[in-house]
This record gives structure tokens, C-alpha cells and sequence, in this order.
């Protein structure tokens, strides 16, 4: 697995640890157009007593995707199965998974673009007729035997849509986007973590960290566990603005919420006379294609500073203007 990906996995255990993992609709700020509609989709789901739609969230990393699984199957009442795509190799792997849910039960699959192919046929039967068509022997004397299965939710997660295959795709009901959140809402998140830890966070701390924070829910509490760790040492019950500043710069995250990664890359695209392709960026950065695409450009692109062509990718105006902004501390 790439470095960037890696990181993000050690992260999302590290919260996970920790219990701020958000449980219901109440505590899981922001994303409000997928709550709304989710909730609708819920409630109608309960009146006539069947189980959700499948459900396929995808966007970045650490924007909720796996939080909302878990929601979804607490406000149904169900039981939730989690797996991931890079698990299910067999076909016998995912018979196992499926004969053994219960009814209503949701099956959460993450990085559901990694399916293989054989595994997504198997799949289709059961999302659509919950029925498996299982093929025993080869040849002439090849035999298919129908089990029924009981009626579940298939809640998927991506963070590239555009890998999911279009009959995959086509047959999840629910499909959700979801955005980077602002600055205000990476408040909330902030703050509300913060009491869980039993800390008071000012307003005004938890909005500058929240500043520095790509939109992110989890690098924003990764932010937060680190400026408790200097309030903590200080032996300070609240988090005040001077301390998060004070945290903030020492860990050197920028006003902006920019990394050491983000400023390689952009600057990259300034000392090029014309667009780069993905392939060459990877090369010139030692990173993986697949970390840029899904980790580094989603917010940056958001952002603005940097715009995909058909050519390949570009500095905007306002990436021009952070990179001369911070020319004396070039990491180039
Ligand atoms: N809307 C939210 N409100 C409060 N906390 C949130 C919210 N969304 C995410 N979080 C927190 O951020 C962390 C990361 O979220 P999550 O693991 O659900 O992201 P993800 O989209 O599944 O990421 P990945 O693509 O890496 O699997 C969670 O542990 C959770 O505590
Ligand atoms: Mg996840």
C-alpha cells in the first residue's frame, strides 16, 4: 500500500480508538443534503418494514464515508457486517459473507471498486433477487444452485466513483457524494471531539485548527489530539486560540492547511512550463498515481489552486499566488 494511503489508515484507527467516531445522525455534523435525504429514505425503509436501498457513498479520505455506514445501520436497528474489497478474493469468501446475514442486516464492502469482476457477478443476483447463484463443477456437467438470501442492505465505499464498474454502480438506489466540509462545520467537529476528551476547545481555537484542516474531518481531529498534547503539558484545562497557534505552527502546518506534500506539488507545477500528466507528477514526487488522484488533488482541485485540463494539470492564479507567497521557504 502507498505511503499517503498508509497514513490515512493509521489515522482513521487512531480516532477510531478513541471513541469520536460520531454514532448518530445528531453527532455527525455537516453533509446535510446525504443526511436529509438518508433520513427520508430511512424512515420510509422502517414504515414498510423492508431493508434500506443499497448505498454507495464515495469522495477523499476521511470525509465520513465508513461513519455513515455505521449510522445507517444503527438508526435501522440493524446489525452491520464490515468488510473491504481487498478481502473477498474467493467467490466462496462472499457466499460465506452473504448466506450468513440476517434480515435488514448491512453489509458495509469498503474500497468497492477492488472487486474483482467474478465477484461483482455474484454480487448482482444478490443485490438485485437477494438470491446467489452459486456454479458447482465445470464443463458440460457444470451446475447452478440457487440459494435465497436473506433480504440486506449493501452499504459500499469508494474514494474513486469512477472505478466502480457502470452495472455495479447502476445497482445501488442511494448514491451519495460527499463534500469537503467548511470551516465552521470542522468547528463543531472539533469541539464536540474535544469535550468527548474532556476538554474545553474555545471557539476561536477549534476554527483555527479548523482552518488547517483540507476539509477533512480526520486530519481535523488528528489536529485537535496533537494541540492537547501542548495544552496538556502545560498543564491547561481549555484549549485557548494562543495555545491551538502556538500547537499549530510547531507542527508545522500552514495557515492554509497546506502540507509539505501539497506545497512539492504545486510548486512542481510552476517550474513547468506546461500541464503534467499525472504519470510525470507521480515520478517527480516518488509518490504513487493512485495516492495523488484520490489524497492530494481532490482538495487542491476544491480549492482551486490547481485545474485538470485535457492537457494534464495546472497551477491556477491562486496556486500561483501561494507559491510566491511562500518562495522564501522553497522545498524545491
Ligand atoms: N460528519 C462528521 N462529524 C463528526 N466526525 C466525523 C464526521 N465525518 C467523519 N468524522 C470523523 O472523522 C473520522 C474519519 O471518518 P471515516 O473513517 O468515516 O472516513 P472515510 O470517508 O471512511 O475515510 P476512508 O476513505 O479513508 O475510509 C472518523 O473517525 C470520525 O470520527
Ligand atoms: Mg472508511
Amino acid at each position: 500500500m502507498d505511503r499517503i494511503v498508509e497514513i490515512e489508515r493509521l489515522e482513521l484507527d487512531e480516532s477510531e480508538q478513541s471513541g469520536l467516531r460520531p454514532l448518530d445522525f445528531g453527532s455527525y455534523i455537516g453533509q446535510e443534503k446525504i443526511k436529509s435525504n438518508l433520513a427520508v429514505s430511512i424512515e420510509a425503509a422502517k414504515m414498510r418494514g423492508e431493508a434500506l436501498d443499497h448505498t454507495l457513498f464515495y469522495g477523499p479520505p476521511g470525509l465520513g464515508k465508513t461513519t455513515l455506514a455505521h449510522i445507517i445501520a444503527k438508526e435501522m436497528g440493524a446489525n452491520i457486517k464490515v468488510s473491504a474489497a481487498p478481502m473477498i478474493e474467493k467467490s466462496g469468501d462472499l457466499a460465506a459473507i452473504l448466506t450468513n446475514l440476517e434480515s435488514g442486516d448491512v453489509l458495509f464492502i469498503d474500497e468497492i471498486h477492488r472487486l474483482s469482476p467474478a465477484i461483482e457477478e455474484i454480487l448482482y443476483s444478490a443485490m438485485e433477487d437477494f438470491r446467489l447463484d452459486i456454479i458447482i463443477g465445470s464443463g458440460p456437467a457444470a451446475q447452478t444452485i440457487k440459494v435465497d438470501i436473506a433480504p440486506f442492505t449493501l452499504v459500499g465505499a469508494t474514494t474513486r466513483a469512477g472505478n466502480v464498474s457502470a452495472p455495479l454502480r447502476d445497482r445501488f438506489g442511494l448514491n451519495f457524494r460527499l463534500e469537503f466540509y467548511t470551516p465552521d462545520e470542522l468547528a463543531t467537529i472539533i469541539k464536540q471531539a474535544a469535550s468527548k476528551l474532556g476538554k474545553e476547545c474555545q471557539s476561536a481555537a477549534a476554527l483555527e485548527a479548523a482552518k488547517r484542516s483540507r476539509g477533512t474531518p480526520r486530519i481535523a481531529l488528528r489536529l485537535l489530539k496533537r494541540i492537547r498534547d501542548f495544552a496538556e503539558v502545560n498543564a491547561e484545562d481549555i484549549i485557548t486560540l494562543e495555545r491551538a497557534k502556538d500547537a499549530l505552527e510547531r507542527l508545522g502546518v500552514s495557515e492554509l492547511g497546506l502540507d509539505d506534500m501539497d506545497m512539492r506539488y504545486l510548486r512542481l507545477l510552476m517550474a513547468s512550463s506546461k500541464p503534467l500528466g499525472l504519470g510525470t507528477i507521480a515520478a517527480a514526487l516518488s509518490e504513487d498515481e493512485r495516492a495523488i488522484e484520490d489524497v492530494l488533488e481532490p482538495f487542491l482541485l476544491s480549492s482551486g489552486y490547481i485545474a485538470r485540463t485535457a492537457k494534464g494539470r495546472v497551477l491556477s492564479i491562486k496556486g500561483y499566488e501561494i507559491c510566491g507567497h511562500k518562495s522564501e521557504d522553497s522545498l524545491f
